[in-house]
């Protein structure tokens, strides 16, 4: 059974059509688009390219694909100047779609390109990796990186339609999928914790991508999502709580090199240490950041640095927090708990209490 989500944005309002099937194209019937590029990568296009290219038809569009070498440092300038080129080869104009099949780096990157060619034009998420369908692909995010830093180069550019087809996610590499099982787990510390509690309940079916649970997370996750953006579409305030662990693993990623860790690898490490900052900063019950811990530990995620591997030094990992996005001046920023599916954002915390919550991520008790 599908399932809809609406991002309601007044005139930019658009839905998530959650399902199996990859239903794109859906909000063309319409408005329709004569042209179109399908932005994809070179692990997804050979999987559902020509499965994408067929739905995009049977909505009336001819679409021409544009497949840019898998992983992370396709996310740039350069390769949004390929699809531009693209663009302009296929005749694309302002009432063309640009369609974006993949992860996040095809999401960002395609949705870099769409929000820019022409000053703008539609654009439809149609993402293949867990990340992408709770996170990335909802909400108007799109970014290339540059050689000093990831996602430094942005807009916020709506898609006109979210396709999430869950049958893609049967493809996805083991760690690929239980990475983006952070941001699953997110959605219930910030916002909902019968979210949290089900997906407790739900530990082994996850982690078994059993399709009924898989829709009901994923939609859980987009309905979390679709309100947070609705409500302050452009961050300027409660949307920052989506960033629930992120200082820390921002920070990871950085110092550890952006190759040791999937993101939501280290957006798991940075939620065990923000657990252990609410501890001590906000009252969050130690019962209570042992669950968030107990629970990326279930799903397959790391909740510990690795023993036997030098962890970073404590003054880069403080560094590279204070240069983190989100900071103003020279003190981290982070989200923190008061309780599960509560929590607050902007807090800071005294350097003492930071090195000793990372103590805490680096030492092996648990
Ligand atoms: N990924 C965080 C956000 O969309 O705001």
């Amino acid at each position: 059974m599908a399932q809809t989500v609406t991002v309601n944005l007044g005139e930019r309002s658009y839905d998530i059509n959650i399902g199996t099937g990859l239903a794109v194209g859906r909000c063309l019937a319409d408005h329709p688009a004569e042209c179109g590029l399908l932005v994809s990568d070179s692990n997804v296009f050979p999987l559902y390219g020509d499965l994408c290219l067929r739905r995009l038809a049977e909505a009336g569009v001819a679409a021409e694909p544009v497949i840019v070498p898998a992983g992370e440092q396709s996310k740039s300038l350069d390769m949004a100047a390929r699809i531009y080129a693209g663009a302009v080869a296929t005749g694309l104009d302002r009432g063309s779609v640009i369609v974006a099949l993949g992860g996040g780096m095809v999401g960002d990157l395609a949705g870099f390109a769409a929000a820019t060619y022409m000053r703008g034009i539609r654009l439809i998420q149609a993402p293949t990796s867990l990340l992408a369908m709770v996170d990335s692909s909802v909400g108007g995010k799109t970014a290339v990186n540059l050689p000093e830093g990831k996602n430094l180069v942005g807009v916020f550019h709506q898609p006109v339609e979210v396709a999430a087809d869950l049958a893609t996610l049967a493809t996805l590499p083991p760690r690929e999928y239980v990475s983006g099982l952070a941001e699953v787990v997110k959605y219930g510390v910030i916002w909902d914790a019968a979210l949290f509690k089900d997906l407790e309940d739900s530990a082994e079916a996850l982690a078994a991508r059993d399709a009924e649970t898989l829709e009901r997370v994923v939609t859980r996750c987009c309905e979390i999502k679709a309100d947070i953006v609705a409500m302050d579409e452009r961050e300027a305030g409660v949307r920052a709580i989506l960033n629930f662990g992120h200082t820390g693993g921002h920070a990871l990623e950085q110092v550890s090199g952006y190759d040791r860790w999937l993101h939501g690898e280290a957006v798991a490490l940075g939620m065990v240490y923000a657990a252990r900052l609410s501890v001590a900063e906000r009252g969050l019950d130690a019962d209570e950041a042992a669950r968030i811990e107990s629970l990326l530990q279930r799903v397959g995620l790391p909740v510990r640095w690795p023993a036997g591997e030098a962890p970073p030094a404590w003054a880069d990992l403080r560094q590279a927090m204070q240069a983190d996005k989100k900071t103003r001046g020279r003190t981290p920023r982070f989200v923190l708990a008061e309780q599960l599916g509560a929590v607050v954002f902007g807090c800071e915390a005294p350097d003492s209490v930071l090195e000793e919550a990372w103590g805490g991520v680096v030492r092996r008790e648990m």
